[in-house]
Parts: structure tokens; C-alpha cells; sequence
């Protein structure tokens, strides 16, 4: 388990598959995700549980989001990892929306950059997001995540067509703003 200051990170549970389900047919939040467009069967959703990848960078991290007092309110993954550029892929989903901005989604990603970047050796994170998304984006920000590029007109959805940011972290950057690992037998 990851653990963060308001949540822990822990590997999906079959037990998590409703709570899964209902998010990702929930168009309040699915309206943010560039990759939930159609409504999602259980089956399609089973599927998705079935098929999460074994943890490990060829493969990526599909993690739950717990509050401390055990409580499942999303998922965070790391996807499209290039093992050779030693690069991923970030996707968040705190599909309970009564969390919604109360630092729970800040402190998720800083919890799986840190294991990114100190676990897994990654050296960048990147991730991508819709403009109209200012909630996604201020807390991408406050990670240390910097825009990259914007892709115009990438994405159609609500009658028209709406802009992407690509954003991205390096390692270095991270550890400016939250500190390097504490290196092992330094004297205190
Ligand atoms: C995006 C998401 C992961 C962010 O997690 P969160 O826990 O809600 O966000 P946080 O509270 O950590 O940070 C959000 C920040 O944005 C601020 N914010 C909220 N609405 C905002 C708005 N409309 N404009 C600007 N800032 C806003 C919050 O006040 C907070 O800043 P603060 O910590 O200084 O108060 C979460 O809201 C979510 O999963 N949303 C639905 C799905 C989604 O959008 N996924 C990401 C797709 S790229």
C-alpha cells in the first residue's frame, strides 16, 4: 500500500467493481474523462478489472483511492509506460464526487508520483486534459505538473469540439517541490 497524508493507495479488489461501475456511467464525472464516452456494461466493466495489468512498469499501476478510514472513493493509474524512455502515462478518477476538491485528488498523485519516481524509476509523467477541466487542472498544477501543449480541437463532445492540454513532471522537478528521498545511511 502507498501511503499519502488523506489516502492510501491500494491494489483493486473484485469487492470494488460497483463502486467502479456507477462512476464510469456517471456523466458528471465521465464528462472530464477523454476516454469514457459510451455507457460501460458490467461485463465491459469486469473486463476492465480482469484485464488490469499485473503492477510493474511494462505493464503500469491501476490503483484504488482510500481516505484513511477505508473508504474506496476512486482510481489512479499509470498507463503507456515506455520502459526504455522510462515514461507513463497518469489517469485520476475520484468518482465519489462529495470529495470532490478537498485536496483528496492533490495528495493521490503526489502519493503515486512519489512511488513513480522513487519506486519505479520513472524519469517524466505526462498526462492529458480537457480545457474546460479548471478543477483537474489547478490541482495537476499544485502537484508541479506544467503545461506542455495544447492539442486544438482534439476532442468532441457536448456539440463541439474542445481543446486538450497535454501536461508533464520530471523526476527533478518533483523533487524540488517534495523532496528527494531520504538517502539511506545519511547521518542525521
Ligand atoms: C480532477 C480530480 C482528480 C481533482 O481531484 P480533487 O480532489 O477534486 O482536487 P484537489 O482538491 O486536490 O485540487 C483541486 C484544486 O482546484 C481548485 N478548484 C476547484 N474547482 C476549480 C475551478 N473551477 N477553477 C479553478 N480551481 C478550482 C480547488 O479549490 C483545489 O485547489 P486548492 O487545493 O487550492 O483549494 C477530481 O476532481 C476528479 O476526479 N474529477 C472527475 C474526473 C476528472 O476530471 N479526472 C481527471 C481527468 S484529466
Amino acid at each position: 500500500m502507498l501511503e499519502g497524508k488523506l489516502v492510501t493507495l491500494r491494489s483493486l479488489e473484485q469487492t470494488d467493481l460497483d463502486r467502479s461501475f456507477t462512476w464510469a456511467n456517471d456523466a458528471e464525472v465521465t464528462h472530464f474523462l477523454t476516454s469514457l464516452r459510451y455507457p460501460l456494461s458490467r461485463a465491459d466493466e469486469e473486463r476492465w478489472l480482469d484485464d488490469a495489468p499485473r503492477n510493474g512498469l511494462a505493464g503500469g499501476v491501476r490503483l484504488a483511492i482510500d481516505t484513511k478510514s477505508g473508504e474506496h472513493i476512486g482510481n489512479i493509474n499509470l498507463h503507456r509506460a515506455h520502459p526504455e524512455d522510462s515514461k507513463a502515462g497518469l489517469g485520476i478518477m475520484i468518482g465519489d464526487t462529495s470529495y470532490w476538491s478537498k485536496g483528496y485528488g492533490t495528495d493521490a498523485i503526489i502519493t503515486l508520483l512519489r512511488f513513480a519516481f522513487h519506486e519505479m524509476n520513472l524519469h517524466r509523467v505526462w498526462l492529458q486534459v480537457l480545457e474546460d477541466n479548471e478543477r483537474a487542472i489547478a490541482c495537476y498544477r499544485q502537484c508541479g505538473f506544467q503545461e506542455e501543449t495544447r492539442l486544438r480541437q482534439e476532442v468532441f463532445r457536448t456539440g463541439r469540439y474542445w481543446d486538450v492540454f497535454t501536461m508533464g513532471i520530471l523526476r527533478s522537478e518533483f523533487e524540488a517541490l517534495h523532496g528527494a528521498p531520504a538517502t539511506a545511511g545519511a547521518e542525521v
